[in-house]
């Protein structure tokens, strides 16, 4: 996760709890990784490290990389046969000695990192020449409903929810040109709709509001911030409330790019 997440508290057990879906979810880009036995892959942004943990099992040296100490911790616990590392995805570099890696793996964490020119550079020392970077978050217009319900109550409320906004959603046509300035050449991208549902019921939308929403809602005393999500329920409830169950309007940013 990166660090620009202002205010943004990663709790692992919450997260393996009632986020489960976003590793469940992650798991058709590891088809798209097509990791090879003997490969030395690393998982960016890994959170609790069950992809990475996919990712080990096929025969591949994967190291875990995430900027909380909490889920590095709780990754290692987990998978005590894993390596894992907290790390600074905008900035990170190979330790002394340390070999290139054969690809760059990352599911559901770059659009916590505001920097992506530092992220790409990062990767790209990472990886051999003809290494590959694998990745899918939130595009453009990812969240976009809850997004707009929860700042029209900020707003309404007089708070600058521009400054604190935690989170990167690019285009296609924003990210691969940062792609090919840093050295990779992009041989897909894809910009699409997932409607994600959001488990647990009643209580989907406000898990994932206490899950993710933390840096927007910092500051706000618990009964302002209930009166935010219930009005955020309201107007939501009539397009993402369907079947008894919350189903966030996700929209996913997948490419895969080649190191020259
Ligand atoms: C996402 O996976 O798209 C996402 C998760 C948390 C906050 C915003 C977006």
């Amino acid at each position: 996760m990166g660090k620009e997440s202002i205010g943004q508290k990663w709790d692992a057990k919450h997260y393996d709890a009632q986020i489960g879906y976003v590793s469940k979810l992650g798991t058709g880009l590891i088809e798209l990784l097509n990791p090879q036995a003997g490969e030395r892959i690393i998982d960016l942004g890994c959170g609790t490290g069950d992809l990475a943990e996919q990712i080990r099992k096929r025969g591949v040296f994967c190291t875990g990389m995430d900027y909380s100490p909490e889920m590095i911790e709780a990754a290692q616990e987990k998978y005590p046969e894993g390596s894992f590392r907290v790390a600074n995805a905008e900035e990170f570099r190979l330790q002394d000695g340390e070999e290139e890696y054969d690809a760059v793996f990352s599911n559901a964490a770059l659009h916590w990192m505001k920097h992506p020119e530092g992220v790409i550079r990062s990767v790209g020392h990472a990886l051999r020449p003809g290494g590959r970077f694998v990745a899918e978050f939130g595009g453009s217009g990812n969240v976009c409903a809850i997004v707009n319900a929860l700042t029209r109550e900020l707003a309404a409320r007089g708070i600058d929810w521009q400054s604190r906004f935690p989170w990167y959603f690019p285009s296609v046509g924003q990210y691969t040109p940062l792609l090919e300035q840093g050295g990779f050449e992009v041989r897909y991208a894809e910009l699409y709709d997932r409607p994600t549902p959001l488990g647990s019921g009643e209580n989907g939308l406000n898990n994932w509001l206490q899950a993710f929403a933390g840096p927007l809602l910092k500051g706000t005393e618990p009964e302002m911030q209930q009166k935010i999500v219930e009005n955020c329920a309201s107007a939501l409830r009539p397009t993402l409330y369907r079947n008894g169950e919350w189903v966030a309007d996700y929209r996913r940013l997948r490419i895969v790019a080649v190191k020259k």
